[in-house]
């Protein structure tokens, strides 16, 4: 299999890392040349790399391409790409709909569009895919899990979620913040908070059957500090301002996709 990337920024590095770290069988893995620095990085990782000279040259060389451009550049960077026919095509690119990029890019390709997360470079990602593709399974699946979507409201409603990384470094910085001003040195803030989310984010993929409401109540002794904290973060709206920002999100991603 030969790998091809049309951007190479940060998700294309976390997934060339990752593959290499997962030793996949793969004959090739080629990068455009954009960015120029990183390109030449992953190309110093391994033989199996290699910086294409443009981006078609990405494209006629490899069986497998992800297109991983911003959206503000995509339709300029994908239209005027010659696609063989058959290549299986996955699509990072975020708000971008299927019909769409089939518009651009003209040929019968397999095309999906998948969601995969920075680190799938540790090989504990978990990718959510649209349309199902046995060959993303398989590439995703060496780099952690995967979640094929039945429809793409499905896939949408994942992508929402797949915004929440900001968010959840947000409350961890809000949380470090706090602990700062009640004078603990920020090195110990984040030595004690690091691992405090890791391990709670470990219980729950150990414990596949229990829900998230079930672990809230494990972890929240009644009438103790837990439960405290809980409570009044909802009561004062924490919960509710995580919907809506979910709401708008959605509503954004809707609009894209001409629903809204
Ligand atoms: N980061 C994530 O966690 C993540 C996860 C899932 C999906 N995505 C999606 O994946 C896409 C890429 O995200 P990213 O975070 O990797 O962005 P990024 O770091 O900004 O990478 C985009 C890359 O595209 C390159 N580029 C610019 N113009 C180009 C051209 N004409 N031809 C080829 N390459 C060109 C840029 O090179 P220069 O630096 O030289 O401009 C840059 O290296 C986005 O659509 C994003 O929504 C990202």
């Amino acid at each position: 299999m030969r790998i091809g990337f049309v951007g190479t920024g940060v998700i294309t590095e976390a997934i060339v890392t990752g593959l290499l770290r997962a030793e996949f069988t793969i004959e090739e893995i080629v990068v455009s040349p954009r960015s120029e620095a990183r390109s030449a990085r992953l190309a110093a990782l391994s033989p199996l790399v290699r910086v294409a000279s443009d981006n078609q040259d990405v494209v006629s060389a490899c069986d497998v391409v992800f297109l991983a451009v911003r959206p503000q550049i995509a339709e300029e960077v994908v239209r005027p790409l010659s696609f063989t026919p058959g290549t299986i095509v996955a699509s990072l690119i975020a708000t971008i709909p299927i019909p769409t990029l089939r518009q651009w890019i003209g040929a019968d390709v397999e095309l999906s569009r998948a969601v995969p997360l920075p680190f799938v470079a540790e090989l504990r990602g978990v990718t959510v895919v649209y349309p199902a593709s046995a060959v993303l399974d398989r590439i995703f699946g060496e780099l952690g899990t995967v979640i094929d979507c039945d429809t793409v409201d499905e896939f949408d409603a994942f992508a929402v979620a797949g915004g929440l990384m900001g968010a959840y470094f947000g409350f961890a910085e809000t949380c470090a913040q706090w602990l700062n001003a009640a004078d603990v040195p920020a090195d110990k803030a984040r030595a004690y908070l690091a691992p405090f989310f890791h391990g709670l984010a470990g219980s729950a993929v150990a414990a596949p059957e229990k829900s998230f409401e079930d672990l809230r109540m494990e972890h929240s002794t009644a009438g103790g500090l837990n439960e405290q904290m809980h409570e009044r973060f909802r009561r004062e709206g924490g919960l509710r301002a995580l919907t809506v920002a979910m709401d708008a999100v959605a509503e954004r991603i809707a609009k894209a996709r001409g629903r809204a």
